[in-house]
């Protein structure tokens, strides 16, 4: 029996005899008798020992079981309003699986440092849970929303021949006398894979060697990267805000007790409706120019994070920034036929501060206009071959986007710093565990 099966249907199980295999979270004792707060990996329930009901044995086990020994309890569901969850289990027997060392996690304070070098452990901890559970729901309604609407998901290839979002963040492998790079975004098979499915989505890990120490670089994160035949810019702006909306929605839906664990304010994200502000980057700009709080930057320079949050701070719902001078964008940006300078691209910026959360554009289907750009932008011709032959047969007007996975986690759980929002972090000073 799962604890969240018992949490879901109370009254099924009150007053049955349950069977729950899982951990020690905590206990505290009082005489003649002891509280034993047991987690599953599905929740929590509480367990009470009475001393006149149970063995001597059973009761005097419970003086010496160390927290997180793994264990496995029998007891009755109990009513009661007073335990967070409502109910409570009586406990008749406890068999202690393994008797766990001192547990480097306490209950007191821990540095960053120590829970991050003993992340194994600390996903066990409630906060962790909770947000591994949005992060989890948040995938599945991803998924569901892609598939709903006819996507066919293609995933694309880790080890890569070229750069897809510049040449300074590739990681470099060795590939048998060769080298290749871990991937940096899956948008180039994905145009390869529109052409062939008309709309697909590439979800998995990408890689930057960003050398930015922020609080929203991974240097391992998910995108999900839907791409579209025959779609133009503001289709994919449609298609993004209406994507963001429905996985917040689902999480408030689906996942009410983990975000209340977390603490997160609902009330915000209640409002992430379409339609989402629109702005140019020359409105942006302008914006920017009014105001003395973070630096000016020039036009033709991408937002940092100041200006992205000073941006974000002035509407309630995710803002929508789009046609940034191409000289600061990618190779592959088809160029605004109204002003060659400018891109047709849109960075969609979170609300509260938590900057970008997708980048996308509509991508050059000339042959000629992507050779010029491959040249420009001083990347190799040869390992482009496949995608250049994308507009040699049957080239058609194309669009898509990405979705960092991870600075979504961030900020629907509101994180501080983006290193939780993943199982595993990894970041510049770190890859263990
Ligand atoms: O804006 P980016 O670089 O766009 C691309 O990779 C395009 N090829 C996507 C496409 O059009 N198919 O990255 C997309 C998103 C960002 O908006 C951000 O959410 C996330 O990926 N991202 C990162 N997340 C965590 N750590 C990093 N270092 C990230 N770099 C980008
Ligand atoms: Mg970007």
């Amino acid at each position: 029996m799962w604890i969240e099966e018992i949490s879901k249907e109370v009254h099924l199980y009150e007053g049955k005899e349950v069977e729950i295999k899982g951990w020690l979270y905590n206990r505290r004792s009082s005489g003649k008798i002891h509280f034993l707060i047991v987690r599953d990996g599905t929740g929590i329930i509480q367990g009470v020992v009475v001393q006149d009901k149970v063995s001597s044995a059973v009761f005097d086990l419970c003086n010496s079981i160390t927290q997180e020994s793994s264990l496995i309890v029998k007891g009755k569901v109990r009513k009661d309003a007073r335990s967070s969850g409502g109910y409570e289990l009586d406990i008749t027997d406890i068999r202690v699986i393994q008797s766990a060392a001192p547990y480097p996690i306490s209950k007191k304070e821990h540095g960053i440092d120590f829970l991050l070098s003993h992340r194994h452990l600390w996903l066990r901890s409630r906060r962790q849970f909770a947000i591994m559970r949005i992060r989890g729901e948040i995938i599945a309604a991803i998924q569901d929303f892609f598939n709903a609407r006819g996507f066919v998901r293609l995933d694309a290839p880790i080890f890569t021949p070229s750069a897809c979002e510049g040449t300074t963040t590739l990681f470099e492998v060795p590939y048998f006398g060769d080298k290749v790079y871990l991937s940096q975004s899956g948008q180039l098979y994905a145009e390869a894979g529109c052409m062939a499915f008309g709309k697909v989505y590439t979800f998995g890990p990408t890689f930057r060697a960003e050398l930015s120490k922020t609080r929203r670089h991974l240097t391992e994160f998910w995108q999900i990267e839907p791409e579209i035949a025959y779609a133009e810019l503001t289709d994919i702006m449609k298609l993004a805000e209406e994507f963001v909306s429905y996985v917040v929605k689902r999480v408030i839906e689906h996942r009410k007790e983990e975000l209340s664990i977390i603490e997160r304010d609902i009330k915000l994200l209640d409002k992430i409706n379409p339609p989402f502000p629109q702005i140019s980057y020359q409105e942006a700009i302008d914006l920017l120019a009014k105001q003395d709080k973070v630096p000016q930057i020039e036009w033709g320079d991408d937002f940092g994070a100041p200006q992205e949050t000073y941006l974000s701070e002035q509407f309630e719902l995710p803002v929508m920034i789009h046609r940034y001078p191409a000289k600061c964008k990618s190779f592959y940006m088809k160029r605004d036929t109204q002003d060659p300078n400018l891109a047709l691209c849109v960075d969609m910026i979170a609300t509260e501060g938590y900057g970008e959360i997708i980048g996308g554009s509509q991508r050059e289907e000339n042959l000629t206009t992507l050779e010029q750009r491959i040249k420009e932008f001083n990347l190799p011709k040869e390992p482009h071959e496949w995608y250049l032959d994308l507009r040699r047969y049957g080239s058609v007007p194309h669009s898509g986007f990405g979705l960092g996975l991870e600075r979504l986690v961030a900020w629907i759980c509101k994180l501080q710093h983006i290193r939780e929002a993943i199982p595993f972090p990894r970041t510049i000073e770190r890859f263990y565990p």
